[in-house]
């Protein structure tokens, strides 16, 4: 008798509860991932505007309206009045539209959602890596195919760092680059 229960509770019971444990742990590590690393989040945004069909579609250069990436530590997110340049004629009477024109007429700020973020003790720098000639699609991945953008990458530690210790096999594409730095002070000042 007590055999029985002994061989049921190493046979069945045991896997069964390993089983159990295994399985909430691997749904927990991917249900939480996005939240852990950002992977994914793309926010409903005030107007509906579309890199697909600015970046993509017409082509108008990242930096007209990311103004200053190659120069400064943030890329800038355009005002109103940069969409205007077009908007005072393009699909004005799009609800869209008629949108973006009452916060330009009004002079609010767009309420655009931050969708990449780095953590206030982590030093990052666009102008470095951009005059270095890395592309966004490296960071953000291919955003002018992206309706509506969502983050592509993590920016957690290790993933800087990989690319720092490695960037030819992350930057194929550029004949002269040298490593990223390592030590801490480098990017936590
Ligand atoms: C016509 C203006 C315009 C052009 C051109 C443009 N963007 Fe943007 N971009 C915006 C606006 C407005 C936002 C904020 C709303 C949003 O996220 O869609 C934004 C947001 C972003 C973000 C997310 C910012 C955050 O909050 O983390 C990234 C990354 C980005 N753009 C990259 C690019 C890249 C790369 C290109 C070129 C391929 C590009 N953009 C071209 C206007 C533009
Ligand atoms: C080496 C990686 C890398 C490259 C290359 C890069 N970005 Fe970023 N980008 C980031 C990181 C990291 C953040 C979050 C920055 C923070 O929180 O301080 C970010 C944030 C942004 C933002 C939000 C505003 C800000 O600066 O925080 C925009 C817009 C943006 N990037 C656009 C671009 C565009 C356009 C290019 C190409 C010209 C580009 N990025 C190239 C890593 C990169
Ligand atoms: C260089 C000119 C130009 C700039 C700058 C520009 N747009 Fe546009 N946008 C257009 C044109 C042209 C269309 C119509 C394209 C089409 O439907 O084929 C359009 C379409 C749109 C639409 C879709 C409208 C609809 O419902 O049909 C939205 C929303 C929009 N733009 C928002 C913005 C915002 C927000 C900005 C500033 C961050 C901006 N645009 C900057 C030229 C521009
Ligand atoms: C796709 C590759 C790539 C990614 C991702 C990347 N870096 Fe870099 N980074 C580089 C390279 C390459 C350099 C060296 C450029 C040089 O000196 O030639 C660099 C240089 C730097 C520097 C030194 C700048 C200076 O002032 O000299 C800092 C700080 C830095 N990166 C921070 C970060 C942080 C923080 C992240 C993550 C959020 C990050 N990087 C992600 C490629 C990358
Ligand atoms: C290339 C840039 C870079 C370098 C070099 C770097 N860090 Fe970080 N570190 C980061 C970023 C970015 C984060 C934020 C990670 C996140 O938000 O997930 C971070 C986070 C951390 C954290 C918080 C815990 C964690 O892992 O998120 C600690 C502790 C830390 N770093 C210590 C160090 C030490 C010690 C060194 C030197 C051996 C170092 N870092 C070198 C970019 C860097």
């Amino acid at each position: 008798m007590k055999r029985t229960v002994l061989d049921y509770a190493l046979k069945i019971r045991l896997p069964l509860t390993l089983f159990v444990i295994v399985a909430s742990f691997i749904l927990t590590f991917y249900i939480s991932r996005a939240e852990r690393d950002g992977i994914g989040y793309a926010p409903v945004q005030p107007i509906l505007f579309s890199h697909k069909l600015h970046a993509g579609q017409m082509a108008i250069d990242c930096k007209y309206c990311h103004i200053g990436v190659e120069k400064v530590r943030h890329a800038t997110i355009p005002s109103a009045n940069v969409c205007m340049n077009c908007h005072t004629l393009a699909r004005k009477d799009r609800p869209e539209i008629i949108k973006l024109t009452q916060y330009y007429e009004t002079n609010k700020p767009i309420p655009w959602k931050r969708i990449h973020k780095v953590t206030e003790y982590a030093y990052f720098n666009h102008s470095v890596h951009v005059n270095k000639g890395i592309d966004c699609v490296s960071c953000h991945g291919d955003v002018k195919e992206m309706e509506v953008v969502a983050q592509a990458k993590g920016f957690t530690m290790t993933a800087c760092l990989d690319c720092h210790r490695q960037p030819h096999e992350n930057l194929p594409y550029l004949k002269e680059v040298k490593n990223g730095p390592e030590n801490c002070s480098a990017c936590h000042r």
